[in-house]
């Protein structure tokens, strides 16, 4: 059975291409019969740093603004938050984190003392976002807490009373002040982790040190039973494996998690990163090549915890990931604002998919990052605000959040350009706990469709419909003038009988469910 694409995208492969390149093959098995490990909601987490626009204007704009604002968070994103729904939110940051002292950011908000965030654009931090801030942010948007304490300049003794005046549900002196600052009862603190980035702007430490320092401070995160936090030990960058085994040698008893940060960047170098939209082609499939990496650098982490944890105690966090590209021209370059196209909507599926694929190990991440910084999946300007691409592809992922994984096989072509080639089609599929399949597939060839063998055993008879993304260009973008240009739109349901044909159009991405 043939499956045609909506009419819509008919219409949009005729307008778009003047002679429409063949369809290239692929097929995708999903493994109803091997079922894996359960999707971590935590997969789907944001991270947001004192950094930029992120904070400040991105979700907080205070009492007094004319930005409609609740207790000084601005409502349109506190509404958008809420409709993705956020399993779970870092801050302070970071690097941020490292340079971050909480007692700044509590009391009277024109008491807090200013100080230089000196790692992002040295401008001046007034502290009127802080502890209690952030908590009735992650309240009313229904995220956990993830806490990043500060190692690199704070000490045993400043993380220690941080813990006890969140979560103190006693008369101690931190308790009170808490309530003195309006908050009675103690909050719940998912995650707290000790020091970001350790190995750089966290302290240029050696593992050997950090994982010493590591077991110090950790000891001294003390809490009520039924509010302890989960430890995370600040992990390695990208494939730095030796960072992971001295951590988990020396420290991986004392730690319930260990992070590793991957950033996607087009042209793999630092200092001439590629532009987020009008990009030639080589840095669409360099960017693709570089985020299937993700993968691999799982699997290298996962090896080394495996030979000291063969139970999967301890989690396997990224706790930054996403596509870093150079600032928008005009930008602050201490900032990090960047657009966001389609293209960063595929590399977050992709990097779904990986994660799905590493769900024993991997129990969250957390996109770089949530408003206005880097991989956004909201951006604002002054009073009017977005979705990104990645937001839509967030939203499309919502049913595999707590799915078990089902893994897939797949057998495609690879769309090349000159030397470099990827797999053209890349695919997940979970089931969920009311017994339906979700499946989702992304064809990354920008030019040509895919014409998908989809192979379902066991599923005959059932429908399945689902939700399409992809966009005239490879580098569309949603603008405030016209804030829905890519967004997703509905894709023909369909009954299995026996093997189905999907056609998935160039540059998309597609998530079908049982119905
Ligand atoms: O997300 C931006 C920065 O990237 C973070 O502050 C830091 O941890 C990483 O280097």
């Amino acid at each position: 059975m043939t499956i045609r694409a909506s009419t819509l995208f008919l219409l949009f492969l005729v307008s778009c291409s003047a002679a429409p390149a063949e369809s290239l093959r692929a097929s995708v098995t999903v493994r109803t019969d091997q079922p894996g490990s359960v999707i971590d909601p935590g997969i789907y987490g944001q991270f947001a740093e004192h950094l930029g626009r992120g904070i400040y204007e991105g979700v907080w704009v205070g009492e007094n603004s004319p930005i409609p604002n609740t207790r000084g968070l601005r409502n349109d994103v506190l509404a958008a938050l809420k409709e993705l729904g956020v399993p779970v939110l870092r801050w302070p940051g970071g690097c941020f984190a490292d340079e971050y002292h909480w007692r700044d950011g509590i009391g009277p908000r024109d008491q807090r003392p200013t100080r230089i965030n000196t790692t992002w654009g040295g401008v001046v931090d007034d502290n009127s976002f802080g502890t209690h801030e952030f908590m009735d942010f992650a309240e009313l948007i229904g995220a956990e807490v993830y806490v990043n304490g500060n190692v690199g300049t704070g000490s045993t003794r400043e993380m220690a009373e941080w813990v006890e005046y969140m979560t103190a549900d006693n008369n101690s002196t931190l308790a009170q002040l808490r309530r003195a600052n309006g908050r009675d009862k103690p909050w719940r603190v998912h995650y707290f982790a000790v020091g970001n980035e350790t190995w750089g702007c966290g302290g240029n430490m050696r593992p050997e040190f950090y994982a010493d320092l590591y077991r110090q401070y950790a000891t001294f995160i003390k809490t009520p039973r039924d509010n302890k936090p989960q430890r995370i030990a600040s992990g390695a960058n990208g494939s730095n494996t030796e960072w992971t085994d001295v951590l988990m040698r020396e420290a991986g008893r004392h730690m319930d998690a260990i992070s590793v940060h991957y950033y996607t960047l087009p042209r793999g170098a630092w200092k001439e990163k590629g532009a987020a939209t009008r990009f030639p082609e080589s840095e669409w499939i360099s960017t693709f090549r570089r985020t299937l990496r993700m993968d691999e650098i799982l699997t290298n982490h996962s090896t080394i915890m495996d030979r000291y944890d063969p139970q999967r105690r301890v989690a396997l966090l990224v706790d930054e990931w996403g596509t870093w590209y150079d600032v928008e021209p005009g930008t602050n370059e201490g900032f990090l604002y960047q657009q966001n196209s389609l293209r960063d909507a595929l590399v977050a599926a992709v990097n779904f998919n990986i994660f799905h694929r590493h769900a024993a190990r991997v129990r969250m991440t957390n996109i770089a990052q949530m408003v206005n910084v880097l991989q956004a999946i909201i951006l604002t300007d002054g009073p009017r605000m977005l979705k990104t691409p990645t937001y839509h592809a967030f939203a499309l992922y919502r049913p595999f959040r707590g799915a078990t994984h089902v893994p897939v096989e797949i057998s495609t072509a690879e769309y090349r350009l000159d030397a470099e080639s990827i797999p053209a089609v890349h695919a997940t599929a979970a089931r969920d706990k009311a017994g339906a399949l979700h499946i989702a597939l992304t064809n990354l060839d920008p030019h040509r469709r895919a014409a998908v063998e989809l192979h379902l055993p066991g599923q005959t008879g059932k429908t399945l419909q689902g939700q399409i993304l992809t966009a005239a260009t490879t580098d569309a973008i949603n603008t405030f003038e016209a804030p829905d240009t890519v967004r997703p739109a509905p894709f023909k349901a369909i009954k299995v009988k026996g093997e189905l044909q999907v056609e998935l159009p160039a540059r998309s991405l597609l998530v079908l469910s049982q119905r």
